[in-house]
């Protein structure tokens, strides 16, 4: 049934983001991580994860495991992306542990349709 299909895009678009950003950051790796952020990532993920670009994901709030993993797979081109690619191979196996704790520290909270 077409609505339902719809409701679950809606369930997906409707991410909101609560407490918006860590409050300041608390550990050397964080704040190390959120000027390497500013620097190399708000442009497209946005200042609070939520992706500008269209195509880029939504990064805050996700699973610092799983934004490791992938940070990983652009860095080594076992995940191809042009623009992640290239960013990918100039981060450190700290700057990824920094990056992906900070995007997965962020509250996110969401909102269910109807
Ligand atoms: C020039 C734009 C651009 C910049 C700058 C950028 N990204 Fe991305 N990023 C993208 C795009 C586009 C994708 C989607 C890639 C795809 O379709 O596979 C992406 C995907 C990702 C993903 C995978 C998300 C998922 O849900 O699988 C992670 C993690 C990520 N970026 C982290 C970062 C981090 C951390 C930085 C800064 C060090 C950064 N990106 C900088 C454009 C960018």
């Amino acid at each position: 049934m077409r609505r339902s299909k719809d409701y679950l895009a809606a369930a997906v678009a409707l991410v909101t983001l609560a407490g918006a950003l860590p409050e300041a950051a608390q550990s050397a790796d964080l704040a190390a991580a959120r000027t390497k952020a500013q620097a190399l990532c708000e442009n497209c993920h946005g200042f609070n994860g939520v992706a500008t670009l269209m195509g880029a994901a939504n990064l805050s709030g996700q699973q610092k495991e799983y934004l490791r993993e992938q940070l990983r797979a652009f860095r080594t081109g076992r995940r191809q992306n042009d623009q992640m690619n290239v960013i990918a191979k100039t981060l450190s196996d700290a700057d990824i542990e920094n990056l992906s704790e900070w995007y997965a520290s962020f509250k996110v909270t969401v909102e269910m349709p109807g």
